[in-house]
């Protein structure tokens, strides 16, 4: 069991269960309704806490009634907030999100008008008790001065970052970090990997880890590369792979990502080979997107 802090956004999760993505400009009827709290950092946060991890949760809380369904979804979920920064008659971030029951797909749309968490604030914390800080990559000139400053505070406190949305000036943070948790898009953003994952995805995956690691060397570099399943590489310079494991029927793959990321983290804590490492981060996706949500997951699927 170790100490965990994630650094990022929560967001209120409107999600729409439908029988199939609606037409533009149509009307439907929702099959059910749920709200949920979302956030890659946060939906991280909420896995690890299922595995036996006592998380912590550093971002942003608005003062509305939408952060009260936040604060309780995290209490319920055993994640603190002790290291959040209230933010007085700012808006919760939402998300409306349609997810159709067919095939499990999530079309998200976006919303936020709220400072995010600042070097400031984290400035301020105190990292001793941390075995693990965990980081998502937005926001990035805090993020910069966060990576720094945690680098040079707690050398020996292990870091990861997750890069899933290309942005401006993210690529050179993968220095500052020991495990790297990249996305296919994010991946694929980079355009001769692009080309390449036309005619070979595997070929694709390797050349992108290979660039990554020229960058950081030392660092686990790992790529969720959806229903073909996740590639890894660490200094040694093999190409890991692990195939998917996908449930008898998808229902539900809002947070798949940041469930994949969350085993990943707790594998490395636990000091698995890198390849026995993406196998039970794949699992554990696989369960996660068998079921609605992000609690109840199975913690088998999380056995080395
Ligand atoms: C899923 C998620 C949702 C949230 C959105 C934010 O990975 O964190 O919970 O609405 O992404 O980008």
């Amino acid at each position: 069991m170790a100490r965990i802090l994630g650094i990022g956004i929560a967001v209120l999760d409107i999600v729409n269960q439908v029988d199939g993505y609606p037409e533009e400009d149509s009307e439907i009827r929702a099959l059910a309704q749920d709200i949920r709290r979302g956030g890659n950092a946060a939906n991280t946060l909420t896995v690890l806490a299922q595995l036996g991890h006592r998380c912590h949760w550093a971002g942003t809380l608005a003062d509305d009634l939408a952060s009260q369904v936040i604060e309780e979804a995290l209490a319920a979920a055993r994640v603190a907030t002790d290291c959040v920064r209230p933010v007085k008659g700012g808006h919760t971030p939402t998300s409306c999100i349609t997810l159709n029951r067919r095939n499990g797909s999530r079309t998200i749309v976006h919303h936020r008008d709220l400072p995010e968490y600042a070097a400031a604030d984290f400035l301020r914390l105190d990292l001793t008790p941390f075995d693990w800080l965990h980081f998502e990559g937005r926001n990035v000139a805090e993020l910069t001065q966060m990576l720094r400053h945690a680098r040079h505070t707690c050398p020996d406190t292990p870091r990861s970052l997750e890069l899933e949305k290309p942005r401006e000036g993210l690529a050179p943070l993968v220095v500052e970090a020991d495990l790297l948790l990249y996305s296919r898009p994010y991946a694929l953003a980079q355009g001769a990997i692009a080309a390449l994952a036309e005619r070979d995805e595997a070929a694709a995956a390797e050349a992108f880890l290979l660039g990554q690691l020229s960058m950081a060397p030392e660092a686990l570099h790992v790529v969720s590369w959806g229903e073909q399943g996740a590639y890894a590489m660490g200094p040694d310079h093999r190409l890991q792979h692990s195939p998917a494991f996908p449930p008898q029927q998808v229902v539900d793959t809002l947070g798949a990502g940041d469930t994949f990321n969350a085993g990943m983290i707790h594998a490395t804590l636990a000091g698995l080979p890198l390849a026995d490492g993406l196998r039970l981060a794949c699992r554990l996706a696989g369960d996660k997107v068998g079921r609605p949500g992000l609690l109840g997951l199975d913690p088998a699927a999380a056995q080395a």
